[in-house]
């Protein structure tokens, strides 16, 4: 096993790993040894994420599963309260639960959509990472967020969701510099369209979503949008020791399309 990817005796807790690129990420790290706690709002989705975490666990380790709605101040107190009562300890924290939105600045319930992005995507990491500081600073450990490009380019009708992870990758930059001397680190990992339930979410169809990312995966210059491993595996190497002189960026995993004429 490489250095990289050994994981052994870490706890991680990933956000948003009862579906897409969370689930995706808490495999990997269960099969590179840690001992992953999971959570989201939907139960069965997190037992089935916890059965595949343990079948590839090499030590069979089950995760812990919590279930949370990060949106709640109580929810995130309880998911890390939870985290340190099982295993008295925490190494990695992956905030990476997010939801988008469309609104147009005339839509009446702006502020109501303003309130529900903002409060999943960004209140929920400056808390969490609030309460988890204390517990990291004791392993040496470290914090991966998840963005978007959409925190680095502006699109159309989403000005809420750009603006929530435009904040999360200043809060990145700003909390590598308060807590370095801590000895934790703080990186941000901005996707380009990755093949999840995201787009559904935000209210298209399935079939409309998978049109969605047939027609990008022409556009973007690597062939195709992006797969949850492409996020996770970007998300170990952050996470890993090999990474040991990394904080405070942006890590960009966009098969280009960032710089591309889309
Ligand atoms: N897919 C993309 O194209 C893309 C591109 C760039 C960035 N991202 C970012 O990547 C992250 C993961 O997205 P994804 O593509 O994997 O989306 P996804 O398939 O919709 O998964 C989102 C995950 O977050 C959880 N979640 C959402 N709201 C939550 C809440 N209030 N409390 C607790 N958990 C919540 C969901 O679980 P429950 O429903 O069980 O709560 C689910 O596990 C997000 O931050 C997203 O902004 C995605």
């Amino acid at each position: 096993m490489s250095t990289s990817k050994n994981f052994a005796d870490k706890v991680v807790l990933i956000t948003g790993s009862s579906g897409g690129i969370g689930a995706v990420t808490a495999v990997e790290f269960a099969r590179y040894g840690a001992q992953v706690v999971i959570t989201g709002r939907n139960a069965d989705n997190l037992s089935e994420v916890a059965k595949q975490c343990a079948a590839v666990s090499p030590k069979g380790l089950k995760p812990l599963e919590v279930l949370a709605d990060v949106s709640k101040d109580v929810d995130c107190k309880r998911l890390i309260d939870s985290t340190i009562s099982a295993f008295k300890r925490l190494d990695i924290l992956v905030n990476n639960a997010g939801k988008g939105v469309f609104s147009s600045i005339t839509d009446p319930s702006v502020l109501d959509k303003y309130g529900e992005v903002m409060d999943t995507n960004l209140r929920s990491v400056v808390y969490l990472t609030h309460l988890s500081v204390e517990h990291l600073e004791k392993t040496k450990g470290n914090i991966i967020n998840i963005s978007s490009v959409a925190g680095l380019k502006p699109f159309g009708r989403a000005f809420l969701y750009c603006m929530s992870k435009c904040a999360l990758d200043m809060f990145t930059k700003c909390l590598a510099l308060e807590l370095g001397p801590k000895g934790i680190r703080v990186n941000v990992i901005n996707p380009a369209a990755v093949r999840t339930n995201f787009l559904q979410v935000v209210g298209l169809t399935k079939e409309q979503s998978e049109a969605r990312y047939s027609e990008m995966d022409g556009k973007y210059p690597v062939g195709r949008v992006g797969e949850s491993i492409d996020i996770a595996n970007a998300i170990l190497f952050l996470a890993s020791d090999e990474a040991s002189f990394v904080t405070g960026i942006n890590f960009v995993s966009d098969g280009g399309a960032l710089n591309a004429p889309l």
